[in-house]
């Protein structure tokens, strides 16, 4: 009754646009500086609130009657009146809204037709789902305020619901808000999360604009904004059902994610181009993500190898004597890595005096069969080969946009680019730079980087290209109140007030400038009235592409630089960057908490269709220790980019500085390696079919709501799982076991099947990480050796865990050249073996079956030699093994049944390739009886 009297009064309360509940607000002064007055002269509501309310409520916010009105209603568009003022500029009226189909994707466009798309080519395919959302125009109730709502129509459970108010729609201020169904919240980034599921009993305002900065994993809070831009969450609703929103905007934009629960959404410019997947699994709902936005590229087998890495090598010598002692550890080793020590000063596509022998090296690397990869930055100096031949061959730079404001005393300077408006900052090399404009609308931009890189390849034959600082990122960005007070002599500075200011100096300019007192959007990088795409575009609307066109620039000149297959991978991303490389986790810290964080974060990336992501390896600024290095190691191992990186004048931290951490190394690593097959066939159904590799633990029991809490273990596919040390003094890790067959892979206890629930497991520093296969599924592998090179010359293996109710095991491989090119990203008809595998045990014996889905005779693929079976509880007949009903010997010293674990081998058991010479599908029955 209490409760009741309690409702009608909150409903009450909002007809008469009074207090809104604590959590269900909606800020109406984001910016510093909020008080009484200058709340209630926006229209909003100030009621300021006491301790007792969630943490970060705002005290001024909007009523529920804010908005906009219905002018016109159709199917499928509907125009909209502004209803309310916007603090931040004239709100459209009429405001376009739109809402269509994609397959099962819903699609809801709200923005007039002047307004800027990103250029990234969305929607890439309808999507597929067994369920369906609609689209549900109304009002805010007791109003005549539009609102929608998102609805799943199997279980009617309410994904997004717009009726909280506070929808603005200016040039340079949009905003819509929502309820959500519940707090099982997970995306949104570039930012550092500290749990994987975000905290929705407060309010936290996560700014999203790239930025040259790294992750603070050290406070209990940094809601600080990184390199990429990724709008986009899965939510867990109820029932276990989830689904996924895209906002896809490239301006500077932000979330508060908060207690209604409920979303808060902002930006300063573009439209809002919203996407709601259906799921109704986790795995689905990125799938139907990644069906919109472009899968990910499939990295050559060889950079799944480790790689180790540091900035601060003194010269060539340094590197090899590093590259050496770890090799004579017995670390397996694939990718040897250059900084920008290797450049002639940190100009691109050059080599400095201390390298001479680089070029020698890296044919000593291959023919060991490693390869190198290297970085490159986008900034060009303006006085070298690289910048004249890009001016010569009518490369677009980003440019100023009037002569006036181009500052002659910086430009002058230069011969090259005295009669241009290329805009020049300042990064690594000694003078200043132009930032080549890849988002140029004709090839020249593109052709010239190639170009570059071919030329380059031609001195040194690297195989994979590292881009790095493309936020992009300028070290001394400074402003201007009027042209030519006093500025500096090679700084680049962007006006701040006056006619030209209207992009840097926006009316709001969101929470990634609040975060750091005195700053400007350009701070750190370009002035946002830069001109992009030939002049087309404004800097202001297409900063955060930067690494995306980029990273797709690059991915177009490395077949034509290389000829073969390889990896990049790019420190700014935005949606789709998976398309053309992957990432790694930026500058982090060697601390404890952000071994922690990159757990979440390599989760995250697997969201945002970047799967091939991982952290540098035992912390990249800072002094790393013994300890933390081999945790990380152990960690590290099972991230699909697996590369310890280090900052200059740091000590070293490679694995043979310290012998425990190379033995940890080692046995992390060469497990690793043995089930390389295993993780490719994962980046494979990334790249085919949009699935995660990495993923956690919810994705494959979203109904154990236990999981959602889970951010410190993770999966391989839905066959491995890990459950790594990432504590300080730890000697067991205190790990959640869903209810499933969980077999320990740890040499200890092989085998040993773990129960469900919490379970502390031994995470000793000299044995492997506690890593458990999943019954119910067959895992390929391949002894390991100590580069990729020379394992895939073993013969494979699998791992068949039985799933104990007597169902069957399933399994795939994927196997192919490992770095031949993908010609025009065709992946359906890229020459492979992509084998399924079926286990099914009996009283009367096991039987194994593979098909092929594709095998191209042309793919050359090793013998499938040993099969092991994990919980077989009988022991077989090693006498009757029979492949497609004929007699096969095994070879009886390298096959036992002990302990319900059975290992059977034969010298070319079952010879995957010559399947494929005969005609019909390849295909093979291996049966046997038991004792
Ligand atoms: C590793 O590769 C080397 C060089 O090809 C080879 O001699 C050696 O036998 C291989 N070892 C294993 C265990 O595969
Ligand atoms: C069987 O395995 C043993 C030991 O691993 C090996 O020495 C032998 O050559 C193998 N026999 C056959 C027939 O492959």
């Amino acid at each position: 009754m209490l409760l009741r009297l309690w409702t009608v009064a909150l409903v009450l309360a909002a007809f008469a646009g009074a207090v809104v509940d604590v959590k269900s607000r909606v800020d109406c002064y984001p910016e510093p500086g909020a008080s009484q007055g200058a709340c209630e002269s926006r229209g909003c509501v100030w009621t300021p609130t006491g301790s007792d309310a969630p943490i970060g409520t705002p005290f001024c916010y909007y009523p529920r009657e804010s908005g906009f009105k219905v002018q016109e209603q159709n199917i499928g568009h509907i125009q909209l009146t502004s209803g309310f003022a916007n603090p931040y500029g004239n709100n459209y009226s009429p405001l376009d809204l739109a809402y269509s189909l994609n397959g099962k994707t819903i699609l809801v466009t709200i923005g007039n037709s002047d307004r800027y798309v990103p250029p990234v080519g969305l929607p890439k395919g309808p999507s597929m789902s067994s369920e369906t959302l609609n689209f549900v125009p109304g009002t805010i109730p007791g109003t005549d305020f539009f609102s929608f709502k998102v609805v799943r129509q199997s279980t009617g459970a309410v994904l997004w619901d717009t009726s909280i108010g506070g929808m603005q729609f200016a040039d340079k201020f949009i905003q819509i808000a929502t309820y959500l169904p519940t707090k099982n919240l997970f995306g949104f980034g570039d930012h550092v999360h500290k749990k994987l599921k975000h905290d929705l009993t407060r309010y936290t305002e996560w700014p999203m604009f790239a930025r040259d900065i790294g992750p603070d994993s050290g406070s209990a809070l940094s809601t600080q904004n990184l390199y990429g831009v990724h709008p986009f969450y899965l939510m867990v609703e109820g029932d276990g059902k989830t689904h996924g929103v895209l906002i896809l905007n490239s301006n500077a934009q932000e979330v508060v994610t908060a207690p209604g629960p409920h979303l808060v959404y902002r930006t300063i410019g573009g439209r809002l181009d919203i996407a709601f997947f259906p799921g109704p699994t986790p795995e689905e709902v990125i799938q139907q993500y990644l069906q919109h936005i472009g899968r990910p590229f499939l990295p050559a087998y060889w950079a799944l190898g480790y790689q180790l890495c540091r900035w601060g090598y003194q010269n060539l010598d340094e590197m090899k004597t590093v590259i050496q002692r770890n090799q004579a550890a017995g670390i397996p080793l694939d990718v040897p890595y250059a900084d920008i020590d290797y450049m002639n000063h940190y100009e691109d596509f050059t080599e400095g005096g201390d390298w001479a022998g680089f070029p020698a090296y890296a044919n000593e690397l291959h023919q060991n069969g490693l390869h190198l990869i290297v970085i490159f930055d986008p900034a060009i100096e303006a006085d070298y080969g690289s910048f004249q031949r890009a001016i010569d061959q009518g490369a677009s730079f980003i440019e100023w946009d009037t002569d006036a404001q181009v500052p002659r005393q910086i430009q002058d300077q230069y011969p090259m680019a005295k009669n241009t408006k290329v805009m020049l900052g300042n990064v690594w090399p000694d003078r200043n730079t132009g930032f080549p404009d890849f988002l140029d609308t004709t090839d020249k931009t593109n052709n010239w980087w190639a170009n570059e890189f071919s030329t380059f390849h031609q001195i040194l034959p690297f195989d994979g290209m590292w881009i790095d600082m493309n936020e992009p990122s300028n070290f001394d960005t400074g402003t201007y109140s009027s042209v030519g007070s006093n500025l500096d002599a090679s700084k680049l500075s962007c006006p701040i007030s006056g006619p030209d200011a209207t992009l840097d100096n926006p009316p709001y300019p969101t929470q990634a400038v609040f975060l750091h007192d005195g700053e400007h959007l350009s701070s750190k990088t370009l002035c946002m009235l830069g001109k992009t795409a030939r002049r087309t575009m404004n800097f202001y609307d297409t900063k955060n592409l930067y690494g995306w066109s980029e990273a797709r620039a690059t991915y177009l000149a490395l077949p034509k630089t290389t000829g073969r297959r390889g990896a990049i991978i790019s420190r700014s991303t935005f949606i789709s960057s998976g398309r053309y490389g992957g990432h790694w986790l930026g500058d982090n810290t060697a601390r404890w908490e952000d071994l922690q964080t990159s757990v979440i974060g390599a989760m995250e990336f697997n969201f945002f269709g970047i799967p091939y992501v991982g952290s540098d390896i035992c912390g990249f600024n800072g002094v790393s220790n013994e300890e933390l290095c081999l945790r990380w190691h152990q960690m590290g191992a099972f991230h699909s980019f697996s590369r310890d990186h280090n900052t200059q004048g740091a000590p070293a931290q490679d694995p043979a500085v310290w012998p425990s951490v190379a033995n940890a190394a080692r046995i992390a690593l060469n497990f690793r390696y043995y089930y390389l097959p295993y993780l490719y066939s994962l980046h494979y159904s990334a790249s085919r079919y949009g699935h995660t590799v990495v993923r956690p633990l919810f994705f494959e029991f979203p109904h154990d709501s236990e999981t959602l809490a889970i951010s410190e273990q993770f999966m391989w596919g839905s066959g491995l799982m890990i459950a790594p040390a990432l504590y300080q003094g730890m000697t067991s890790v205190h790990a959640y076991f869903p209810s499933a067959t969980w077999y320990s892979l740890q040499p200890n206890n092989y085998g040993k099947v773990i129960s469900a629930g919490f379970n502390d497991v031994p995470s000793p520093h000299d044995s492997l990480t506690p890593v458990f296969v999943r019954g119910g599924n067959i895992l390929p592998r391949q002894a390991n050796n100590q580069t990729t090179t020379d394992s895939r010359k073993n013969p494979l293996e699998l791992l068949v865990a039985l799933q104990p109710n007597g169902g069957a095991s399933t399994g795939e491989l994927y196997y192919d050249a490992g770095d031949d090119l993908l010609p025009n990203d065709n992946i359906e008809n890229h020459a492979r073996h992509h084998w399924t595998f079926t286990f099914t045990y009996s009283v009367g014996g096991g039987v194994l079956t593979g098909q092929c889905e594709k095998c191209a005779n042309t793919v050359s693929v090793p013998t499938l030699d040993t099969i092991e079976v994990i919980g077989y509880p009988q022991a077989p007949n090693f006498d009757d093994f029979r492949l497609d009903g004929a007699k096969v010997l095994l070879n009886k010293s390298q096959s036992s049944w002990s302990g319900n674990r059975l290992i059977f081998t034969a010298s070319r058991l079952i010879n995957l390739q010559q399947r494929t010479q005969s005609s019909g599908t390849p295909k093979f029955t291996l049966s046997w009886t038991n004792m």
